[in-house]
């Protein structure tokens, strides 16, 4: 049988959500796999397998997704600290660095995983790179708005070392720039070649006035499930 990608990033969802336990403080992700997993904590709540859970979701969508399921929710404001979280990742390397963000959600995701005792990392094969940026896609900034197009630039040069082509995420016919949960825009970097030292490029991004965060989630990461043809991967920090 060969298995759809959403069937494999559903197998690691469901798998991922036998770490949850009654009584946990629950990081909800965002994106096709967190869905999944979302879906079965909320299924489990509804059959009586699991107890007084308080989600923390990482986006807006999460935030629908969670109340149309009845599961309960906070923020961090009232809870600082979360027990487990669970999310997807648009790139997984060797060391368990990520890149998340594609979806648009990564500050808050950034935010609420930075929170949790534990974080587990869901995803089908094809996430795997041998280095970050190595898949070709984006690596997302989020940035304010005001003078976009200058901060656009100042990244690009960051790393033009590494051929780095930034662009600003649009959507729809007119090209209109895509607008966070938070009200910012958000550049996406693409890579010719590896960045290298990604503290120290984490570090560059961060130190840049108008940039609010990047999408590079370095060693956050606890565990990380991987769901392949052959079947599912779990690999612990
Ligand atoms: C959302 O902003 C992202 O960080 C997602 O977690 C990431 O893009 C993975 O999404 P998929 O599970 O849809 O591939």
């Amino acid at each position: 049988v060969i298995l759809t990608q959403d069937e494999l990033k559903k197998i690691a969802a469901y798998k991922a959500v036998e770490y949850v336990e009654s009584g946990m403080v629950l990081g909800l992700g965002t994106g096709s796999t967190a869905k999944h997993a979302v879906d079965r904590i909320g299924e489990l709540l509804r059959q009586g397998k699991l107890e007084n859970i308080i989600g923390i979701p990482t986006s807006k969508k999460t935030h629908e997704q969670a109340v149309s399921l009845g599961i309960p929710l906070s923020d961090l404001d009232s809870h600082p600290v979360i027990d487990l979280a669970i999310d997807g990742a648009d790139e997984v390397d060797p060391h368990m660095n990520l890149v998340k963000g594609r979806g648009g959600s990564l500050l808050r995701e950034k935010m609420v995983e930075g929170a949790c005792k534990k974080f587990v990392v869901i995803v089908d094969e094809t996430k795997l790179v041998k280095y970050v940026g190595g898949s070709g896609l984006a690596m997302p900034v989020e940035i304010i708005p005001f003078c976009w197009k200058f901060t656009a630039t100042r990244l690009q040069n960051l790393f033009e070392y590494a051929g780095c082509t930034a662009k600003l995420r649009t959507f729809g016919e007119n090209n209109e720039p895509f607008v966070t949960d938070n009200g910012n825009y958000i550049v996406d970097l693409y890579f010719k070649k590896d960045m290298g030292d990604l503290r120290a490029a984490s570090d560059a991004i961060l130190q840049l006035a108008g940039v609010v965060e990047h999408g590079m989630f370095l060693d956050m990461a606890t565990t990380v499930i991987v769901a392949g043809e052959l079947g599912v991967k779990v690999t612990n920090k």
